[in-house]
């Protein structure tokens, strides 16, 4: 894993207050298509799904318009605020909350899934607080797709990177996992950063 992030960043909740939200990174208005093909291939159109570290709340909206019930949450008051104003008067299954993950107030085996694109590497230390509380709020047999950026990706900056072996090594104890494939972070950068997504079956 790289570990050669040690930057002083403003907040998340600065960051979405001065920033245009469409030209963010991560701004994708479609569904991410890793997702999308994982949820057809699996045929699952409903249960309650966390898109966790939501931002800017695309991937929730795309996943209610489905016929999920979607939870969108983060860190940052700022987008949750902004996130309710736009969707939550147009769909009745979506809602957005305020939540740190490390610290999370969901309650305990509460989720189907969870969708984590971009959350899980931005934490070092704090991994294993995520991974206990991603264990906590999912249901036995939940499952977590997670796409991170790859040990393949040469951009300098953060967030973290990983390898198969890697999100092996840190899921294994408690997930099957069924697929850890590279592939694409789609946003608004040119190329698209390289990154995994996996798909990771909860064995409490
Ligand atoms: C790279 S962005 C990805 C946004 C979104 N998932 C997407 O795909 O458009 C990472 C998001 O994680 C949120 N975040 C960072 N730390 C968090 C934490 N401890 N708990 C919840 N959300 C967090 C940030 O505010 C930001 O919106």
């Amino acid at each position: 894993m790289t570990e050669s992030i040690n930057r002083k960043l403003p907040t998340w909740d600065e960051y979405y207050k001065n920033e245009k939200i469409e030209k963010m990174p991560w701004y994708n208005e479609n569904l991410d298509l890793d997702l999308e093909d994982e949820l057809n291939a699996m045929h699952l159109n409903n249960g309650i799904f966390l898109d966790l570290g939501t931002g800017p709340g695309t991937q929730a909206m795309e996943l209610a318009k489905k016929g999920f019930d979607v939870i969108g949450s983060d860190i940052s008051g700022t987008v949750i605020e902004r996130n309710k104003i736009m969707y939550e008067t147009q769909y009745h299954n979506i809602k957005f909350v305020v939540d740190n993950i490390l610290y999370s107030d969901f309650k305990e085996n509460y989720f189907d899934y969870i969708f984590d694109r971009g959350c899980f590497h931005v934490f070092s230390e704090d991994r294993p607080k995520y991974y206990n509380q991603i264990k906590r709020i999912l249901k036995q047999k939940g499952i977590l797709f997670l796409k991170c950026f790859s040990i393949d990706e040469p951009m300098k900056d953060d967030p973290y990177r990983f390898s198969q072996n890697d999100i092996h090594n840190i899921f294994s104890k408690n997930f099957h996992i069924n697929v850890i494939k590279k592939t694409v972070y789609q946003g608004t950068l040119d190329p698209l950063p390289k990154a995994l997504f996996s798909v990771m079956k909860l064995i409490k």
